[in-house]
């Protein structure tokens, strides 16, 4: 499959094919890791990724797969490169499309990663935006697929906030054929929008999409049981309202007692101590850093795919 030059903003860009064959290139990727390393596939190839925001998985399983895979990878703190001083995005984009090969782009406003795509003549992949977190479900699918080997017809239950990593999850999960029960506060489900999308690709795949405020509704007979943080960064002025509207949300023992015995507790990360008690953060179902490996064989995948030859 041909996916060279294309550029991911959101798991919507891509088909259910297109998605399957990125998390098989994962798992070849990881499988044969000595393989990589020999044949460099991004030989004297560079990406330059713009974070707007801070980041400790997305920055390093970025930095270690283009190094895997034989390229550079060019670290670009928006506070140090122009854009933090005024340069327009349009700008920025026509200048670092001369000189890499992809880019990456880390961003508060969603339509800024957009912006970039528009001008740039070289692949843009989303490092996560306000709306979406597309490099995250791949390792989030990938894990799971490795967990429960399968993913059409297993049920996830998503207990937090409706934000960019639920968005995404609810895109990934109807293209991919798994339930999704999403259990919010009022006020805090996911965009309309995304939810009418992700019911679209249901359709097709049958997949069950529930949102819902009853958190027990969502996680019973769960699979797998995900969270994120409450305060999404750059919402850290919203961070009291927010804790108080989702002290019903947490994740303990006491609700994954209704969900099936061996369900797996997934969590983006970073882990804020809000939002999952400890017990479950730290139990025998938590996979949450196989997970977090996952974002490197699945980051290198989509490079070597968008990037490679
Ligand atoms: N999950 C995730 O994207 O983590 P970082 O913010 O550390 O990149
Ligand atoms: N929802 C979180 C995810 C962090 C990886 C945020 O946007 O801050």
């Amino acid at each position: 499959m041909d996916l060279k030059g294309r550029s991911l903003l959101s798991l919507e860009d891509f088909t259910a094919d297109e998605i399957r064959f990125l998390l098989d290139e994962s798992k070849r990727l990881k499988a044969d890791f000595k393989a990589y390393k020999r044949t460099k596939p991004l030989s004297g190839l560079t990406l330059g990724m713009i974070f707007q925001k801070r980041s400790t998985r997305t920055r390093v399983s970025t930095e270690v797969a283009m190094y895997n895979l034989g390229g550079h990878a060019i670290f670009l703190s928006s506070a140090d490169i122009q854009l933090g001083a005024g340069e327009s995005i349009k700008d920025t984009s026509r200048v670092l499309a001369r000189m890499v090969n992809g880019i990456l782009a880390r961003v508060y406003a969603h339509e800024d990663v957009a912006e970039l795509a528009k001008h740039s003549t070289v692949p843009v992949i989303n490092a996560l935006s306000d709306k979406y977190h597309p490099l995250q479900i791949l390792a989030d699918l990938l894990t799971i697929e490795e967990h429960k080997g399968k993913l059409a017809g297993l049920k996830l239950a998503w207990v937090g906030d409706g934000n960019n990593v639920c968005n995404s999850l609810l895109i990934g999960c109807a293209k991919m054929g798994l339930n999704m029960s999403v259990a919010t506060p009022k006020g805090y489900e996911p965009p309309s929008d995304i939810v009418g999308n992700a019911e679209h690709y249901a359709e097709e795949t049958g997949a069950e999409i529930t949102i819902t405020n009853d958190a027990i509704a969502a996680v019973t007979n769960a699979d797998v049981v995900v969270t994120d943080t409450f305060i999404s960064m750059g919402e850290e002025k919203e961070a009291a309202a927010k804790l108080k509207a989702f002290e019903n949300y947490v994740i303990t023992e006491e609700l994954c007692a209704n969900a099936k015995s061996d369900y797996l507790f997934m969590h983006c990360l970073p882990y804020k101590h809000k939002e999952a008690t400890e017990e479950v953060f730290e139990s025998g179902n938590s996979v949450v850093f196989d997970e977090a490996e996952n974002r490197l064989h699945t980051v290198m995948a989509v490079l070597n795919a968008l990037m490679g030859s």
